[in-house]
């Protein structure tokens, strides 16, 4: 068996997970060139929610970021991750967005997308597949791994077919909810093998505390790359650490052969970038508690804290527990989502709702309606005509790809946000956070003029 592949998450989701998201572009620069000596198969450093909190939170143009990010990394692949026609937002986007926002991101250096889709319908990923594929770039198709009668092996070996078909460069096992079992994932892993010959990589969070067993498993399976962080970005809701898997199989056969010197300057320098988190207000010890009630109610970490907090707030906490067994009916109902942005919030609310007004989907909220509508794709399962009724009256599933019911937006777009852009990076930042977007480019031209 080769060598083993690491995917370096810290840079993405290792700070999204542990500090919402928070680290800064003068935080990730200085230890750049370093990270780039390691070994690493690639390096996750954009997309999911480091856009958003970019121009939200921080005040950077996320494009900038990435142009400096590449500017130093020579050596390493870059990655990024995006939600499909959703890109990085948290909704459909036209095509045309879809296009020049990926074209964008390639063309400033993003080497590897991962691409996914909360319902993985692969209708909502045709589209990236195409751009990235004309690009050059790798286009990683992810599938969102979770758990239900119909999530069988077969469906993901299916959806796995699918997928390469569709024109996957390679395909990743994405758990975002942390609840991969370690014998499972050898099950799943031997099996996907078995059906392709594509590279295969392994995305887990260490939310219920299996991740390390899991992602050994994985590897005497033959998993071909994992994703770790760097120690002080790993374990609570992130990955696990790079340092102790690349310890782990030091002179074993699958040796990723890191450079542990490396790692180590590299872990002692985010441990003193850690340091100033460690006091601030995005900093929840939660995200480092394990929580294997995860796996019992099969809902990621994060959700559960969600729904605590909500029935507090609800002066309802006494129906916590009720509201934990409404979820499985509410996603059996609605077909069987993946708990995965924006499913898990959405599913969330109805549950709520159904324990709160004490009578069933007397309260639904617009999102809901929409998904059976069909808006957000196709789910696993289908949705019993009762259900469907029951949300919708007589109303018509829509049976075309969500996004062929969307115009072109990209002129309209331009012509909104006028001369606060001054390139097409400008006007895609608008397209995806009109509100938040706006704002940042605002706050640029004031400062150009006074400047
Ligand atoms: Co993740």
């Amino acid at each position: 068996m080769s060598r083993l592949r690491i995917t370096e998450t810290s840079l993405r989701d290792g700070h999204q997970s542990l500090i919402a998201t928070r680290m800064k572009t003068e935080e990730i620069l200085p230890i750049l060139s370093e990270m780039d000596n390691v070994g690493y198969y690639s390096m996750e450093v954009w997309g999911g929610a480091t856009f958003d909190t970019c121009l939200r939170y921080l005040n950077e143009d996320p494009w900038e970021r990435l142009r400096k990010i590449r500017d130093v990394v020579k050596n390493t692949k870059l990655q990024m991750l995006s939600r499909g026609q959703n890109i990085l937002g948290y909704k459909n986007y036209p095509d045309d967005i879809v296009e020049r926002f990926l074209k964008n991101a390639i063309y400033e250096g993003i080497d590897i997308v991962r691409v996914f889709d909360a319902l993985n319908d692969i209708r909502n990923l045709e589209k990236s597949i195409k751009v990235i594929n004309g690009e050059g770039a790798h286009c990683q198709c992810a599938i969102s791994y979770t758990i239900s009668p119909v999530h069988t092996k077969e469906y993901y070996i299916n959806l796995v077919k699918d997928l390469e078909n569709a024109g996957a460069d390679s395909i990743c096992i994405k758990d975002m909810s942390g609840i991969l079992l370690p014998y499972e994932a050898y099950d799943l892993v031997k099996s996907i093998k078995e059906v392709t010959k594509l590279p295969l990589e392994l995305h887990t969070h260490c939310t219920s505390g299996v991740a390390e067993m899991t992602m050994l498993k994985a590897i005497e399976a033959g998993i071909d790359i994992v994703d770790t962080a760097i120690s002080p970005l790993s374990s609570g809701t992130s990955q696990p650490a790079t340092e102790s898997l690349a310890l782990t199989l030091k002179d074993h056969a699958r040796d990723p052969k890191l450079n542990i010197k490396s790692l180590n300057s590299i872990a002692e320098y985010f441990k003193s970038i850690m340091k100033k988190y460690e006091d601030n207000e995005t900093f929840n010890i939660k995200v480092l508690m394990t929580e294997p009630k995860t796996l019992l109610y099969q809902i990621p970490g994060g959700m559960l804290s969600n729904l605590l907090s909500q029935m507090k707030s609800l002066n309802a906490s006494d129906k916590f527990e009720e509201v934990l067994a409404e979820v499985p009916k509410v996603r059996k109902d609605l077909g069987y989502p993946p708990l995965v942005t924006p499913m898990s919030q959405m599913i969330g609310a109805q549950a709520v709702f159904n324990v709160i007004s004490g009578e069933r989907y007397k309260i639904i909220p617009t999102e809901i309606k929409n998904y059976v509508r069909g808006m957000y794709g196709k789910p696993a399962s289908p949705i019993s005509d009762e259900i469907k009724k029951l949300i919708i009256g007589d109303e018509e599933v829509i049976t075309v790809r969500p996004a062929d019911l969307l115009r072109d937006g990209y002129e309209l777009y331009r012509e909104e946000i006028g001369h606060l852009a001054q390139s097409e990076q400008d006007v895609l930042s608008y397209a995806l956070f009109p509100q938040v977007a706006k704002e940042f480019l605002e706050k640029r031209h004031e400062r150009a003029a006074i400047h």
